[in-house]
């Protein structure tokens, strides 16, 4: 895909990563939607990013998250990429975990991402994308993290079968599985204590290896398990 002049919605550009990602895809001259819950972070991103239009949206409401897609599509003049920043985490022993709290992470994290794909598969342009962060925990999952963990590694094998179905469509589906990184997610958690986590991996990494897995329609970005280096595949 090439990004100078794309036309990409980024669910989730309030966050730490979602706003680098917005702005290293700015600066390659890509056609901007963004999403967020808080209204003042998302004017500034849009600000510094010259995006072509905004939507405040709680993905907690799936009908909302249906809506932006064709909103972005209809502001933008079309769509060529979808990149899904927001997410949420959740700590505490798995016996622990209220029901509540499960429930959100899992609308949050897992079934606001499938009402993004629903309405963004059918809008994307030929060598198009849908990326999604996920996480590492999809395929580490850790103690402590059950829910996290779960609502990631539900949201990772929905894309690995979606991609099969669109093989022949000519969009791509990109998983973005990072390693842990300082951006702060883990003290806007809804809950518990987080448990003994790594040092953080460069922001700075991902984010490029992000940008150049949608420019060269990879499906997946890992984290190496013995050195936490980043691999596309
Ligand atoms: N940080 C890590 O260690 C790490 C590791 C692997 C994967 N990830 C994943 O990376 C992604 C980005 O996280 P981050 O580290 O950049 O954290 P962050 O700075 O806390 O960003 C989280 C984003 O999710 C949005 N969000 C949360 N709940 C929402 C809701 N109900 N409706 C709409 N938006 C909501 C936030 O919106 P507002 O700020 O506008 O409320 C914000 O834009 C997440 O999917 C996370 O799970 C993070």
């Amino acid at each position: 895909m090439q990004v100078d002049g794309a036309r990409i919605l980024i669910v989730g550009a309030t966050g730490v990563l979602g706003g680098r990602v917005a702005h290293a895809l700015a600066s390659r001259g890509a056609r901007l939607a963004l999403t967020g819950r808080d209204a003042d972070r998302l004017d500034s991103v849009a600000r510094e990013t010259g995006a072509v239009c905004t939507f405040k949206l709680d993905v907690i409401d799936t009908t909302a998250c249906g809506d932006v897609v064709r909103g972005a599509v209809d502001d933008l003049g079309g769509l060529d990429a979808v990149v899904v920043a927001h997410g949420l985490a959740a700590f505490g022993a798995a016996a622990d975990t209220d029901e509540a709290v499960a429930e959100e992470l899992l609308t949050v994290n897992t079934l606001a991402v499938m009402a993004l794909a629903r309405a963004a598969l059918g809008q994307l342009s030929d060598g198009g994308v849908l990326c999604v962060v996920t996480a590492v925990l999809a395929d580490m999952p850790m103690a402590g993290m059950a829910a996290y963990s779960a609502s990631k590694a539900a949201t990772s094998a929905y894309l690995s079968a979606i991609r099969r179905e669109v093989r022949r469509s000519g969009v791509q589906v990109f998983d973005v599985r990072p390693p842990h990184m300082d951006t702060g997610l883990v003290d806007r958690a809804i809950t518990g204590e987080p448990p003994r986590l790594p040092t953080g991996h460069d922001l700075d990494d991902v984010v490029e290896h992000l940008v150049r897995g949608l420019e060269e329609g990879k499906r997946e970005l890992v984290a190496d398990a013995r050195g936490g280096a980043l691999m596309l595949r």
